[in-house]
């Protein structure tokens, strides 16, 4: 059977002319999850902004396709209409906009991408309907749906207003970029839960994570490391356990020139110390 398909092929990113990604590989399958681990600073984000399209993360290389079709070219509605979509590590907040209108209208535009601005949106009563049964689904008030998105949410707040975004869209594939960060462990289960219903078997997912307890119900068929902006080694659900344990020791150990690399990504302007000078 023909599965969607996400392919990133060497890919290199700079922000200010400063290089970040320097040639990353990955092949991503819908049905298939991911975790994306490496130490702060490593490109994770970059990653996933890049694939958004972000104005900032400018591609001087390589190459992302959905089925065979250049994401580069398109612009960042457009990934998100092609069916990609991302949960930012720090999303923004849009005052005056209600998450309800917000939804409404992503979720047009993503389930009608030839609509033309203006034009009709999915119809209020249908549009209601739907989005109380997935937020009484993920246990949300359905007053959180007459607030502005993100504004003045707390950290647990703006997370699950994300996996509610996720719910809506029905990506066919999806970047979580750190959806645990901010968490209380009863949320994070919650949350971990909520992805797997949303997103089993029928999306890939890409999981940003530090810990591994958003993992607990989205267990990794691959499990990535990053280090100073490339794909160090992949693995499966027993590497993202061995890092969450062990930390990144042994990665650092064994990959010195990116390890070198990612250092100096972190402390651009001090003059730079080697390992050995810093222990
Ligand atoms: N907009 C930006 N402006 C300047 N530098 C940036 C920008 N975005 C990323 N960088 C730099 O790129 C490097 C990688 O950052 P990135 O946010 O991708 O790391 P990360 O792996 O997501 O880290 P963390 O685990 O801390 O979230 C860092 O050195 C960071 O300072
Ligand atoms: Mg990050």
């Amino acid at each position: 059977m023909a599965t969607d398909l996400l392919t990133i092929t060497d890919l290199h990113v700079s922000v200010d002319d400063k290089p970040i990604l320097r040639g990353v590989n990955l092949r991503m399958q819908r049905g298939e999850t991911h975790a994306l681990m490496g130490p702060n600073g490593s490109g994770k984000s970059t990653l996933g902004l890049a694939l958004m399209g972000h104005p900032k993360y400018v591609v001087t290389q390589g190459a992302i396709e959905l089925n065979g079709v250049d994401l580069l070219a398109m612009e960042a509605d457009a990934r998100a209409r092609a069916g990609i979509f991302m949960a930012f590590q720090r999303p923004v907040a849009i005052p005056g906009v209600k998450m309800a209108d917000f939804l409404r209208h992503a979720t047009t535009n993503v389930r009608f991408p030839d609509r033309k601005e203006g034009e009709q949106l999915i119809p209020m009563k249908d549009f209601r309907k739907e989005l109380r049964a997935k937020m009484d689904h993920l246990r949300m008030d359905v007053e959180f749906a007459r607030r502005y998105v993100n504004d003045g949410f707390s950290g647990g707040e703006m997370k699950r207003a994300e996996i509610l975004q996720m719910a809506m869209l029905q990506p066919k594939f999806a970047i979580l970029d750190e959806t645990d960060s901010g968490l209380d462990a009863d949320a994070v289960r919650l949350a971990s839960e909520s992805i797997a219903e949303i997103g089993r078997n029928n999306m890939g997912l890409l999981i940003i994570t530090h810990h591994d307890k958003l993992l607990e119900h989205n267990p990794p068929d691959f499990t990535h490391v990053m280090l100073g902006g490339r794909i160090v080694e992949t693995g499966g659900v027993e590497l993202a356990a061995e890092l969450y344990s062990q930390g990144y020791d042994r990665i650092r150990r064994t990959y010195p020139e990116a390890e070198a690399e990612n250092r100096a990504m972190l402390d651009h302007d001090e003059p730079q110390l080697s390992a050995v000078e810093r222990e």
